[in-house]
């Protein structure tokens, strides 16, 4: 018998054969791998742009296929080469699920849907239920999430990957071991862009080129403007990151009742979010509210938190960065 064949992950380093021109071939069919008995299992999750399906492969390889739903923005080429840019530098840096396969087909089939196509790696607990559910705030799992979250970030933010459109929503996890994972990394809310001589507009990265000119203008001799770069991006983001949950928790009735009825704070992540506050100068926290009023940011805060719960100094709040003294 032939031995089963095993979906190995997408390499980084030959990266240029997935680029447009590769990912438009057209597939045949479901467009799915050959060869390896891919079989749908059931449908795992729906977002406002993709459906996740959870596949099984003939070597019992648990996959996820995920796929463009009608008339969604990701359905766009430019789109989806952009966020398949994204998923795959994630993946390759290891906050996203391995990714195995791609493509993207222009028109839908039976078989088939438009837009992009995504085979990744299956992790099967999805960070909203899990927190809502199971007050782990003050345990060893919560801070052992914390501390993944947080390495999670400082990669993204050392590879010049921005993403805001982060939330529980947008995370999974595994147990024993544990693991945390980012998914979600559409055009709309994530840049990539390293840090340029000349602050040269390289790519649409309207955030990260704002964050370089602000770098530029308060860099010293001993903190360099591509330091400054990184930190701004890994600041911004545990900020978004925090008050994003901390504000789903409070709206959740499930975790509102849970938190009071243990008297815990749900956030997990207000204690790295307090931490960062407490190491920064008033100049670079300053900078950080600077980059919360961008444009492009401000209308992601609207689209989640409202109108009124958008500003600085409510979107500090719920994130818990406030300064005090460690204890
Ligand atoms: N690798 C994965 N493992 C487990 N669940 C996943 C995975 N990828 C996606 N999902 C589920 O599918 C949902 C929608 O996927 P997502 O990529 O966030 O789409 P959207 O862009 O529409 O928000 C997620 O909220 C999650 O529950
Ligand atoms: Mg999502």
């Amino acid at each position: 018998m032939p031995a089963k064949l095993v979906l190995q992950p997408l390499r980084v380093e030959v990266a240029h054969r997935y680029q447009r021109t590769t990912l438009l071939q057209p597939r045949p069919g479901t467009g799915l791998p050959p060869g390896y008995g891919l079989e749908k299992v059931r449908c795992i999750g729906k977002g406002t742009n993709n459906r996740a399906y959870l596949y099984r492969t003939s070597a019992s390889q648990l996959v996820v296929v995920r796929h463009a739903r009608r008339n969604s923005d990701a359905q766009r080429v430019g789109n989806a080469v952009w966020e398949f840019r994204h998923t795959m530098i994630a993946a390759s840096i290891g906050v996203a699920p391995v990714l195995f396969d791609a493509w993207y087909s222009r028109t839908g089939t039976d078989d088939q849907k438009s837009g992009l196509h995504l085979v990744c790696e299956y992790f099967p607990l999805d960070m909203h239920s899990f927190v809502v559910h199971r007050p782990f705030v003050a345990t060893p799992l919560g801070d052992s999430l914390r501390t993944m979250v947080v390495k999670h970030l400082r990669t993204m933010a050392d590879n010049n990957l921005f993403c805001y459109d982060l939330k529980l929503q947008n995370m999974v996890i595994k147990e024993q071991p544990l693991e945390v994972r980012f998914i979600d990394f559409g055009r709309d809310f994530c840049e990539w862009r390293p840090y340029s001589p000349g602050n040269i507009c390289l790519e649409r990265a309207p955030v990260l080129s704002f964050i370089q000119t602000l770098a530029e203008e308060s860099a010293t001799e001993r903190y360099g403007a591509v330091q400054l770069y990184g930190d701004l991006t890994f600041t911004v983001m545990l900020v978004l990151l925090s008050s994003n949950i901390a504000y789903t928790l409070k709206q959740s009735k499930a975790a509102s009742r849970c938190s009071f009825a243990t008297n815990r704070l749900l956030n997990f992540m207000a204690p790295a979010a307090q931490d960062e506050r407490v190491q920064l100068s008033a100049a670079h926290v300053t900078l950080v509210q600077k980059i919360l009023r961008h444009p492009e940011i401000r209308s992601m805060l609207v689209h989640y938190m409202g109108q009124r719960n958008s500003g600085t100094k409510r979107c500090f709040t719920y994130a818990s960065f406030f300064r005090k003294k460690p204890l």
